[in-house]
């Protein structure tokens, strides 16, 4: 369903719950962090951390993603043109979420920090300044398989279609290519900007008109 903060609020802890339990499960492994060292552990290291008693570098280790700020980035990012949709099951339990809004250019070089996106971008598109940034998706792991990124992901085009937006940005992990760097690729998106990190990090783009997530 459409996922709305003025509606919804009885379900943002939930939302937030599910945001954490995604990204602390492989591949990305964010569950605890040690901040004096830098390394994370994903849940998968729950004997490990507990056998240690949460203490690494003589400190207790620390939430990758604090409740807080994954509550502060969701009442950022989820705003009335955001388009927003959530994943229940029919006992009510949330297991999936990916948003997207229109953003401009330049707020978009400041969020990523890519100069080069301005060029790339208007050489391919002609998008009016207004960018559809798909900003996050997730699906429980024991949900995971059984398309429901899949539906998430067509809700969210067909209504930033409705707003006019005409082409989207995502950007991904290439190396390993993650399951959205593939899955976005094979759907036509195209590079426009790579950060040359040690995570491979790069911008993907591609017109809304005649994208479907549900059909190859
Ligand atoms: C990416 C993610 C949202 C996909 O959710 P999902 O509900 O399992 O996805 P679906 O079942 O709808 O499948 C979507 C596509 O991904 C593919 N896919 C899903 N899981 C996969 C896996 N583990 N390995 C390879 N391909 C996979 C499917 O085959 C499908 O591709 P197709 O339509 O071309 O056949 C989920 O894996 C996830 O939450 N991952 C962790 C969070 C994350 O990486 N978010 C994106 C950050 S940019
Ligand atoms: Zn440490």
């Amino acid at each position: 369903m459409r996922f709305d903060l003025m509606y919804h609020r009885h379900l943002l802890s939930q939302v937030v719950d599910c945001y954490r339990n995604v990204f602390a499960e492989f591949p990305w492994d964010e569950w605890k962090k040690c901040e004096v060292c830098g390394t994370k552990w994903g849940i998968s290291s729950l004997e490990v951390l507990s056998g240690a008693n949460y203490m690494h570098c003589g400190q207790e280790v620390k939430d990758y993603h604090s409740i807080q700020r994954v509550l502060e980035q969701i009442q950022d990012e989820v705003r009335a043109e955001t388009s927003s949709w959530i994943a229940m099951t029919e006992y009510g339990q949330v297991v999936g979420f990916a948003w997207a809004f229109p953003i401009t250019l330049d707020a978009l070089v400041a969020k990523l920090g890519r100069p080069d996106l301005p060029a790339t971008i208007s050489a391919g598109w002609d998008h009016q300044n207004r960018i559809a940034y798909l900003s996050e998706i997730g699906v429980l792991k024991e949900f995971q398989r059984r398309g429901i990124a899949t539906r998430l992901a067509q809700r969210r085009l067909e209504e930033q279609r409705d707003q006019d937006l005409r082409v989207g940005i995502v950007r991904v992990k290439r190396t390993p290519p993650s399951v959205t760097y593939t899955w976005y690729s094979k759907r036509g998106f195209q590079l426009v900007s790579e950060y040359g990190d040690l995570e491979d990090r790069v911008i993907l783009a591609r017109g809304l008109q005649g994208l479907s997530f549900e059909r190859d």
